[in-house]
């Protein structure tokens, strides 16, 4: 399929079916996030898939991942991370963020659904998976095969802010 129909295919997935995700497509979705670029290719990812019924729990206490078979908490490591030198900026959240979508859009190419979750509690994350102190969770991917029925691929211009208010070409 074209790149942009799979962009299209993909829809924020807020029902799961039980059905596990099987070990190859998790391979090709943690695959794809291997081969994501990161600033300076300083790679300072760190991903904890979990698919066990005591990690899913774990994960339930700090975030609604609406009963997937399937997380990811994509972490940034704050000691790896690529620092700009004019401002400090550091590009973690970043290349924590290009990992995540990679993995979101294999997922679609696989025919599983997903969401994206930052709305979750930092802290307990980080106590029930004991996260040492420069790894930050970032992300939580949920996956897993969609109760939602069909996409709707047509919906973007209802969904989404109009082209001419996204790009500007040369000046604001
Ligand atoms: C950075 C980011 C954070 C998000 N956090 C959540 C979340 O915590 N919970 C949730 O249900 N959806 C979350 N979403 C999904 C968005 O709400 C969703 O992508 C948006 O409404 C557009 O809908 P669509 O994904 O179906 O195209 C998040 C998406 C992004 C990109």
């Amino acid at each position: 399929m074209e790149l942009i129909n799979i962009l299209k295919e993909r829809s924020s997935v807020r029902n799961y079916a039980e059905k596990k995700v099987e070990p190859e497509k998790l391979e090709k979705i943690l695959e794809a996030a291997h081969v994501a670029p990161t600033a300076a290719n300083l790679q300072p990812i760190h991903l904890i898939a979990v698919q066990s019924k005591e990690g899913l729990d774990k994960i339930g206490k700090a975030a609604n991942i609406y009963g997937a078979p399937l997380a990811i908490i994509v972490c940034a490591d704050h000691n790896k991370a690529w620092v700009r030198p004019f401002d400090n900026k550091q590009t973690g959240d970043i290349d924590a963020s290009i990992l995540t979508d990679h993995m979101m859009l294999q997922a679609t190419e696989l025919g599983l659904g997903s969401v994206w979750v930052c709305y979750f509690k930092p802290d307990v994350l980080s106590k029930e998976f004991n996260l040492p102190e420069n790894l930050e969770p970032i992300n939580i991917l949920v996956l897993g095969y969609s109760n939602e029925g069909c996409v709707d691929t047509t919906r973007f211009d209802r969904a989404r802010i109009p082209m001419e208010q996204l790009v500007s070409y040369e000046n604001l």
